[in-house]
């Protein structure tokens, strides 16, 4: 019983503990399910869980909370061949050159929140990152018509009001339930799923829809192996997964690169003047004491290594869940059918047999050589690795950009946090426990901050 609290109010504390007393590989059980997941850290056995075949270790997502919210067709849950058709329909809006169309959309949007930011005092950054990057995944998801979609935003919002912690503990007492939520949440949903029908239907009776780039519709326009296009009910569920699956995780890594930045000043007069020579042409002052320039040119090498960096460190969902359907051996261990088989994302992220000094902040460890699959896992990984992981890292690293551009971050007055905010638990992501609390000031004309 003791763990399952301490797992609901500290579940890195307790990772770190068991890593620390049993190493790459534990089991944790919660009383009174009888739940158990079988962690691991060590980049092999990540491996061998994410490249196992889908139908032997299959996501276990269709059985936790999320799953009668994102709904039975998401991509989130589905498993086998309805996972990897519903994946190739959502994956062309997300690749390359699609991309580089929402960059403006990032700094409009991020520009907007910016003006009405009251500069010298303190304030909780992951409220505006989450105003920021809900209005860029609507923009994103519906096109211009998102600047009607108050009433979505206040659904939306509404369904991601802080989890009560004795929720958490509920949740992980009982066995999964795949009911619809009902109280509260249930009714923000019922209003979500209104809305986003009736955006699915006008969008249909459109008739320019093939020359439109939102997400939206190229999912109306996609078609499967076998020509089919998909239902309503399907396109309900992918919205809605992507609305949720794609603001609030970028939202909290914005806010978790301040929040390390702040507190690592060199680093952050690097970034900036990083930032500064990328729009005055000139390579000069991405250059460190060193000597060690950018190193192919393209100008944001140390923002990249920044954006690395913080995914790693603080890495906004902890773990990813697969169940076993046969055995599998993982690392020394046979597992049987049934097991429940965790990679544990934050604990290989900071696997000191990887990486030196593993929980401090240096950007630097990902200048030469960028991240290795398995051992840097905060997007997950194999079929089921985040759909939005590009989206997701543009999109972090243009807002970084906007904001320092104009602004100079700092650690507020008085001595708590000082050192960093505790990692605290949000439903199932990990965020600042103090919600990213920084001061803003006008940087000076002319001189780069730090
Ligand atoms: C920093 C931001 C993000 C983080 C840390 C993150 C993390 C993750 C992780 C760990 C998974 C794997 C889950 C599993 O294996 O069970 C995942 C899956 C997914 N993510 Fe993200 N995500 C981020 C941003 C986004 C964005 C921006 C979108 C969409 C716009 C998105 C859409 C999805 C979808 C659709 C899946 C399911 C993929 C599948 O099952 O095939 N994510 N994400």
């Amino acid at each position: 019983m003791a763990q399952t609290l301490v797992w609901a109010l500290a579940p890195t504390w307790l990772m770190d503990r068991c890593a620390e007393r049993l190493g790459e590989a534990f089991t944790l059980t919660f009383a009174p399910s009888g739940l158990r997941l079988v962690m691991f850290s060590d980049p092999e056995a990540v491996k061998t869980v994410f490249t196992a075949p889908p139908d032997v270790a299959p996501s276990a997502a269709g059985m936790s909370p999320i799953a009668p919210v994102v709904g039975e067709h998401s991509v989130l849950v589905l498993t086998g061949a309805e996972h990897m058709r519903q994946r190739k329909l959502l994956l062309p809006p997300f690749h390359g050159e699609r991309m580089r169309e929402y960059e403006d959309v990032i700094v409009e949007a991020t520009r907007r929140d910016m003006a009405g930011w009251t500069l010298g005092s303190a304030m909780r950054l992951q409220r505006h990152t989450r105003l920021i990057t809900l209005e860029v995944i609507l923009r994103a998801v519906f096109g211009v018509e998102a600047e009607r979609m108050e009433p979505l935003k206040a659904a939306i919002t509404e369904l991601l009001e802080p989890v009560h912690m004795l929720t958490v503990l509920r949740a992980l007492m009982s066995r999964p339930s795949a009911e619809r939520p009902t109280g509260a949440i249930g009714r923000a949903l019922d209003r979500l799923d209104a809305l986003i029908y009736a955006e699915i239907e006008r969008r249909r009776g459109q008739s320019d829809v093939e020359q439109r780039a939102d997400i939206l519709s190229l999912l109306l326009l996609a078609r499967d192996e076998d020509g089919e296009a998909m239902t309503d009910g399907e396109l309900r569920d992918e919205l809605v997964t992507l609305l949720l699956a794609g603001h609030e995780t970028t939202a909290t890594s914005v806010a978790w690169a301040v929040e390390r930045l702040v507190r690592h000043p060199q680093k952050l007069a690097r970034l900036v003047a990083e930032i500064d020579a990328a729009r005055d042409g000139s390579g000069d002052a991405a250059r460190d004491g060193s000597g060690d320039a950018a190193r192919d040119g393209s100008g944001d090498e140390y923002m990249t290594a920044v954006v690395n960096e913080t995914l790693r460190v603080r890495p906004v969902v902890p773990l990813v869940v697969r169940m076993l359907t046969q055995e599998l051996q993982v690392g020394r261990y046979r597992l049987p059918a049934g097991t429940r088989v965790v990679p544990s994302i934050y604990l290989t992220n900071r696997n000191a047999r990887v990486y030196e000094h593993p929980r401090e902040f240096r950007p630097e460890r990902f200048l030469q050589e960028g991240p290795e699959t398995f051992s840097w896992i905060p997007f997950g990984g194999g079929i089921r690795r985040c759909i939005g992981a590009s989206f997701a890292l543009l999109e972090m690293k243009v807002i970084l950009r906007t904001m320092l551009s104009e602004l100079q971050p700092r650690i507020p007055d008085g001595r708590r946090w000082r050192r960093g905010e505790l990692v605290r638990r949000r439903a199932i992501t990990l965020v600042p426990g103090a919600g990213a609390s920084v001061v803003w000031e006008r940087r000076r004309p002319g001189r780069s901050a730090g």
